[in-house]
């Protein structure tokens, strides 16, 4: 059983590297984020992300090892984003990571970043208890999954199209504000005026678990077209997306839950930050008598410590690989083996 477990992430564009102790949890976590280095795009350009994880990620190793107290060679094992996620950022992580277990002869496991995502609640205590349904919102993926066990998981609905921090994302640069577009969008909608702007909740009125949030993102350029550019306005459009994303998120989630029969649900990824969608989801939660728990905000936008802890948990199953690898720019969360115990 392994008791000191590294992770590394590099699977877009955050470089973070954190340690998980059996026994203790988390004792240390770094991250760097290349958001300025993207910003002037309006995006993240693939190539300038691998570099820049090249440049980071040995320097932030080193920094959670010193933090630890620790040396390389206590390390049991080392754990890695495998995907989903850029290709060439992934490749970083994965050569890294593998050179480092290698050398100090402990096992490597390539790690799915969004089981890491719906695993970091857990790092919270108490941690919510199994079963429970997952929001799992985040710029790539937004889906319901029903969590049975670490490794047992039934994805009940899922994006059709875009991922909410992605319709996020997207209609913050039609407002004419920064990548990454949920933290804009939000502090931005601070100043709207409720009921100024009406725009629909996707695929609510119909049966079933799925989103779709590119018609939000269309619908909100039709109002940036039809009235003049004044401030007052952008704010209330900012107001009345970020209204209509939280409240499908919840309608979805409360289905999900009479559906299952859970009384718990989890959120998490970067999505699962924004304060209108905590404060909205904790009055529906009292409201309706379920629990709901989030990771603390550092552990819902991208993070190396939800990476070590995941990691920690295949490797105490018995989990680990040899020395072939690849990484899994595209990899369902349902592909994932149930480890063994
Ligand atoms: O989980 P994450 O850090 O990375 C992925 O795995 O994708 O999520 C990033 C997404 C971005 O789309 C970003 O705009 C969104 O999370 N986000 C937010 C907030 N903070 C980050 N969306 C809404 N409100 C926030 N406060
Ligand atoms: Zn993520």
């Amino acid at each position: 059983m392994p008791e000191l477990v590294l992770g590394v992430e590099t699977s877009c564009d955050e470089t973070a590297a954190a340690i998980y102790a059996a026994g203790q949890g988390v004792v240390a976590h770094a991250l760097h984020s290349q958001v300025d280095e993207h910003a002037v795009y309006g995006g993240v350009v693939p190539e300038l992300a691998s570099r820049d994880h090249v440049r980071k990620l040995p320097g932030l190793v080193a920094e959670v090892l010193s933090r630890a107290g620790l040396s390389r060679s206590d390390i049991d094992g080392v754990a890695w984003t495998r995907g989903p996620g850029l290709p060439g950022a992934l490749m970083v992580g994965a050569g890294f990571a593998r050179a480092l277990a290698w050398a100090a002869g402990v096992p490597a496991i390539g790690v799915h970043h969004m089981e890491g995502h719906l695993l970091a609640p857990l790092l919270e205590s108490p941690p919510p208890a199994m079963p429970f349904v997952a929001l799992l919102v985040s710029g790539g993926h937004t889906q319901l999954v029903h969590v049975a066990d670490v490794g047992r998981y039934r994805v009940l609905g899922e994006s059709v199209d875009d991922a909410a921090g992605e319709a996020f994302d997207k209609t913050a640069r039609l407002l004419g504000l920064p990548y990454p577009g949920g933290p804009a969008i939000a502090s931005l909608a601070a100043q709207g005026r409720p009921g100024c702007i009406e725009l629909p909740r996707p695929m609510t009125k119909r049966p079933g678990l799925d989103f779709s949030f590119s018609g939000l993102k269309t619908a909100v350029l039709h109002c940036v077209r039809k009235r003049d550019a004044d401030e007052q306005v952008y704010a209330d459009i900012a107001y009345a997306f970020q209204e209509a994303i939280v409240d499908t998120l919840i309608i979805k989630s409360h289905r999900a839950l009479q559906h299952t029969g859970c009384q718990r649900l989890v959120v998490a990824g970067g999505v699962g930050a924004n304060t209108r969608l905590r404060e909205r989801l904790d009055q529906e939660a009292a409201g309706e008598g379920f629990a709901v728990h989030y990771p603390r905000l550092e552990y819902c936008t991208d993070n190396a410590a939800m990476i070590a802890y995941t990691g920690y948990l295949r490797l105490s199953a018995g989990g680990g690989e040899d020395l072939d690898f690849s990484v899994r720019p595209r990899w369902p969360l349902a592909e994932l083996p149930v480890p063994s115990r």
